[in-house]
């Protein structure tokens, strides 16, 4: 059981972007900093900070470009590989602006997600992506593209897997560096993860796809487990559970990134995170949202170390 398992995995925190792109409440630009900078304290490697889209669309990032600038001015997060999401030529000026070296475009698997995720068809946002990722790669940037909905679309119910092959094969024929595949409404389940990587595996380089995967009925870590057997070794997480798709409906959080450590250490496969300090950003999420998030291993930690506090209190 369980041979062969990879020395390390590669975790990309999505939280200040996949989170907070759903949130109801206004946070302001100094709290998603602070926020950030928790993660990176807590050694996550690769932070999606922010959106460079429509603000009409996705009001709750419309303070992209300022907290970018901020961000990529900071010393002490220099060593963050930092990105940002970005649907077209605009959003990805404005991202080359900021200073950021690292661009995420996004597209869906499904054609209904696609059009009221992005306004385009799939033939249309692969046009686009092909655009941006030419500018991006000729000016050295490293280009991520997420293909959302790839095992169920809100709208369309199950998405076969050769529709994600054959936008992959054109991801990788335009120079996109990384594919990070999205199941989007959290309906996927183990042996679905093994049957679309094994068909992809023989055309995609497997080190150049993510997997991300909302936590919507609980399949979340089982999935990995099954990624990781499938022989993938970058994960998509957000802080304490954070997150959804505005255009999915019924898309509850991702996985949480606590969760996720927490798994991989017990499975001896290093992350390069403390998960104190994570659990420290969690703790951090919910005071800014004013609310409990969902990740089971924050609620449990921060349970414990109130009981803790409690019974030093009494001694
Ligand atoms: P559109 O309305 O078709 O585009 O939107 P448009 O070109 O007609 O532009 C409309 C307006 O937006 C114009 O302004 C543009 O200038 C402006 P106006 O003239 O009306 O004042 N605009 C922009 N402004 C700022 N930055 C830009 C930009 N582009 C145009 N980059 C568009 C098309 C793609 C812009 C829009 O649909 C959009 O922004 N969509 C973003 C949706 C989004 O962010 N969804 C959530 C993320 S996806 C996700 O969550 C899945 C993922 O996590 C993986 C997974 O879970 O599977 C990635
Ligand atoms: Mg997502």
């Amino acid at each position: 059981m369980f041979e062969g398992l990879p020395a390390s995995i590669q975790v990309v925190e999505v939280g200040p972007r996949d989170g907070l792109q759903n949130e109801a409440a206004t946070i302001s630009t100094a709290d998603k900093f602070r926020l950030i900078e928790a993660l990176a304290q807590a050694g996550l490697g690769q932070i999606e900070i922010t959106s460079f889209v429509s603000p009409k669309w996705i009001p709750q990032l419309a303070d992209g470009p300022d907290l970018a600038r901020q961000v990529m001015q900071t010393p002490s997060l220099a060593k963050v590989q930092t990105s940002a999401l970005v649907p077209n030529i605009k959003g990805y000026e404005g991202a080359k602006e900021a200073g950021l070296k690292q661009i995420n475009l996004f597209m869906s698997a499904s054609e209904s997600h696609s059009k009221r995720n992005i306004n385009k068809s799939i033939a249309e946002a692969l046009a686009t992506m092909a655009e941006v990722a030419a500018v991006a790669k000729a000016d050295g940037k490293r280009v991520r593209c997420y293909v959302s909905t790839v095992f169920a679309c809100p709208y369309e119910g199950k998405i076969a897997p050769q529709a994600s092959l054959d936008i992959c094969k054109k991801l990788l024929a335009m120079g996109v560096d990384e594919i990070s595949l999205g199941d989007t409404i959290g309906a996927a389940t183990p042996n679905q993860v093994v049957k679309l990587i094994e068909l992809l595996a023989v055309e995609v380089p497997l080190n150049k796809l993510a997997l991300h995967f909302h936590d919507t009925r609980g399949t979340a870590l089982a999935n990995v487990v099954a990624g990781i057997e499938s022989g993938i070794t970058i994960f998509d997480a957000s802080v304490g559970g954070l997150g959804g798709c505005p255009y999915a409906p019924g898309a509850s959080g991702n996985l949480a990134t606590e969760d996720l450590v927490y798994m991989l250490n017990g499975m001896g496969i290093e992350t390069g995170i403390d998960l104190e300090k994570l659990t420290d950003a969690g703790r951090l999420a919910q005071e800014i949202l004013g609310r409990q998030l969902p990740g089971r291993y924050l609620k449990a930690c921060l349970a414990e170390r109130e009981r803790a506090q409690t019974i030093g209190e009494r001694k």
